[in-house]
């Protein structure tokens, strides 16, 4: 056992990483870095400040001038961030340029919780714990749906469902640390459960590992 308690949260669109990191995150006493704000934000204040999205090197830039302070903004949870996300995320200019500070909080002392896509695979492989959190895209489109529609959000259910497929296959498709499980993460399909269900697993899963990690 060396290093701190990371539990990295990988998987798709609306499947619940969030909210099972977050619990993970108060059952341990351990911080919580929602990754994918990272990839909204350089999103969304690339597209306000006028950069092309296709362009990497304009992407890169601004993730360099990016702050901890920015990721609080409602901004970034909507619909259209999270598209503006997948396509900044594709460049391995803008991964590179958000590693070092993944890499910091993940060494924390004590340890981190970090929710993604590629936690697990490539910013903290040596992670004690990895999940890889699934749900079928029908299940993710509609959990997706009522969230956006609670922030106000006008759009249809299909809508959701056509923006995930899309994202599932531009997240899995692209060159640069596609989303895939972890060879030693454990998978788990919350398509049938609850919130508190799904939580349930993911805190028997992370115990069970860092038995295992405290006895190595
Ligand atoms: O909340 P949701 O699952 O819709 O998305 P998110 O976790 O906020 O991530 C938005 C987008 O950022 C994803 O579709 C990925 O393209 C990208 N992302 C990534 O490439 N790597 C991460 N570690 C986190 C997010």
């Amino acid at each position: 056992m060396s290093g701190g308690l990371v539990i990295a949260v990988d998987g798709p669109a609306a499947s619940g990483k969030g909210t099972i990191a977050m619990g993970l995150g108060k059952a341990y006493r351990l911080p919580v870095l929602d990754t994918g704000l990272l990839y909204r934000a350089v999103g969304v204040l690339g597209k306000r400040a006028g950069a092309d999205l296709d362009d990497a090197e304009a992407c890169a830039a601004a993730a360099a001038t990016l702050t901890a302070d920015q990721l609080g903004d409602p901004a970034l949870r909507t619909r259209e961030a999270g598209e503006l996300a997948s396509r900044v995320a594709v460049h391995p200019q803008v991964r590179a340029a958000l590693l070092a500070f993944q890499r910091a909080f993940a060494g924390q002392p004590r340890g981190a919780v970090l929710d993604g896509r590629d936690i697990g695979t490539v910013i903290w492989p040596e992670a004690p714990a990895k999940l890889y959190i699934t749900a079928t895209p029908e299940v993710r489109a509609e959990r997706r749906w009522k969230q956006l529609k609670a922030q106000g959000e006008a759009v249809t259910l299909d809508e959701i469902l056509e923006d995930i497929r899309r994202r599932d296959a531009r997240d899995g498709g692209r060159d640069a640390a596609p989303m895939r499980p972890a060879a030693d993460a454990v998978l788990l399909d919350t398509s049938e459960m609850t919130i508190e269900q799904a939580a349930d697993a993911a805190r028997r899963i992370v115990e069970a590992a860092r038995a295992r990690w405290e006895r190595s």
